[in-house]
């Protein structure tokens, strides 16, 4: 399996217009020179399906439990789907949902065929996710989040704690670890804890060349894969 590394656009300045355009050029540069990790870019709702038609693998921010309709500004996972979408975040700490929402939509997004990784708060919160069975499970202390100090070197037990836990429940689940990885050693290290992938925003998104970031994380990844 190859480590992930995940993009999260969040609401950026970057993450629209113009800008938005060249990271998602920028990523699929970066993919294409590092075969060895899966990049996956995850866009806002409002760009998403321009920027697959320039970078496939790429996730939507987030998606609504409902169906085809009368729902105005909500995101249905079919309609996800038919844009092109592979894949959705659901449960961001920014954006939370209830637990009773997150399997109604993680269960339509899979009826959809759509890709799904949800994120945790804390190690019991992905317990709990597991029983859902997404795709991926983004494992992300809140309070390390935008903050630069990487959840790989502050609280190395959450990814060890949260990884077990996890696989104890179902071990096809994959386990990404993410706040405030800022640094291609940061990453790697995540994975040496037992990570799977890394979810990151604001190292890519807020630097000012963001290709030249995701470069240095798949690099510093692709170490741990030629080990
Ligand atoms: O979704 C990723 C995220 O919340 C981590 O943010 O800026 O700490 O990499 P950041």
């Amino acid at each position: 399996m190859k480590p992930i590394l995940a993009v999260n656009m969040k609401a950026y300045e970057s993450a629209f217009g113009e800008r938005a355009l060249d990271v998602a050029r920028s990523a699929r540069e970066v993919a294409n020179s590092y075969n060895d990790i899966r990049l996956i870019l995850v866009a806002n709702p409002l760009n998403a399906s321009r920027l697959v038609s320039v970078y496939e693998d790429l996730y939507i921010q987030h998606a609504d439990p409902v169906g085809f309709g009368a729902y105005t500004g909500f995101l249905p996972p079919g309609g996800v789907k038919l844009e092109g979408i592979r894949g959705v975040l659901l449960n961001h700490s920014e954006h939370k949902i209830l637990y009773r929402d997150l399997e109604k939509t993680i269960n339509m997004a899979r009826d959809a065929g759509l890709e799904v990784m949800a994120c945790a708060d804390t190690p019991g919160e992905a317990a709990s996710i597991a029983h859902l069975k997404p795709d991926m499970i983004a494992l992300e202390p809140p309070e390390l989040i935008g903050t630069g100090i990487p959840v790989s070197r502050a609280k190395p037990d959450v990814i060890t704690r949260g990884v077990s836990t996890v696989k104890s429940i179902d071990e096809e689940i994959l386990v990404l670890a993410g706040a405030g990885i800022t640094s291609g050693n940061d990453a790697l290290r995540a994975l040496e804890l037992g990570a799977q992938g890394v979810l990151v925003a604001s190292t890519v998104m807020k630097s000012r060349e963001p290709g030249k970031k995701m470069m240095e994380l798949a690099e510093w990844m692709t170490r741990w894969v030629k080990r």
